[in-house]
């Protein structure tokens, strides 16, 4: 695991948009996304860049369960409205948060992953360690699933809703089985709230409580953190870009 630290989210989203480029000129195709406030730097600079992605697939990490792609908190129009809208991909899965019918939609997901292997997930991290809506106790070999969201992550998704009782209390979510099957893996982290389940991701024992740290067992993952989300990690285990 490379763990790279910036003075600031803006200049740490630089850093993940030339690694998106990066790849994206040596040939991935196939984009895993991540929603959140984290990524929104990255959108941004991609939604401004020259980059193609018009040949490219993107497969979303998860959905709300309940909440129609129209739906302003879906995470089908986060991706609409942060990247898509300009920068159209060739197919832009999500899971469908409407489908009722929970396993032909989990079936569906896991073919669409089976189908179109990730050649770069893009990953954000939870308060509680969660990657995708993984939470703890997911297993690393699992696949797409309905989740039951815990406490603290309704609590903590409610900022982008208007009261707590709007956040869904489920979300279709692909599993950690299928990130870790991801060829490369970035993961971004700002802030001082997420810098306790930065040291259980890079520092902690691999445990299912904490989900992110089931990137240790994985060959290419790229930790690109600010100052504040890296406040807890030992100085000699990340290089740090002054
Ligand atoms: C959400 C999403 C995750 C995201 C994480 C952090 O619940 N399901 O994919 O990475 O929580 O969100 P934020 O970037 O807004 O802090």
């Amino acid at each position: 695991m490379k763990i790279h630290v910036f003075k600031n989210k803006e200049i740490a989203s630089e850093f993940a948009y030339t690694e998106f480029a990066k790849n994206l000129e040596q040939g991935a195709h196939v984009f895993g996304l991540a929603t959140g406030g984290t990524p929104e730097i990255l959108y941004q600079l991609l939604r401004e860049s020259d980059l193609d992605f018009s040949n490219c697939v993107s497969i979303n990490l998860d959905e709300y369960y309940g909440l129609d792609g129209n739906h302003p908190k879906s995470y089908r129009y986060y991706m609409q409205t942060q990247l898509f809208d300009v920068k159209p991909f060739n197919t832009s899965y999500l899971p469908d948060g409407t489908d009722t019918n929970v396993q032909s939609q989990i079936d569906a997901y896991n073919q669409i992953i089976a189908e179109n292997p990730i050649d770069l997930q893009l990953l954000g991290l939870g308060v509680n360690g969660h990657i995708g809506f993984n939470e703890p106790g997911s297993p690393f070999d699992g696949q797409t699933s309905l989740v039951d969201l815990t406490a603290n992550t309704i609590e903590a998704n409610s900022r982008y809703f208007a009261t707590k009782e709007e956040v869904p209390t489920q979300a279709y979510s692909m599993g950690i089985g299928s990130i870790l099957k991801a060829n490369k893996i970035i993961l971004l982290a700002f802030g001082p709230k997420k810098a306790d389940a930065v040291f259980g991701l890079a520092e902690g024992p691999i445990t299912v409580d904490l989900p992110a740290s089931s990137l240790q067992t994985h060959p290419d993952v790229t930790i690109i953190l600010d100052e504040e989300a890296a406040s807890q990690l030992s100085r000699d285990s990340y290089i740090f870009h002054e």
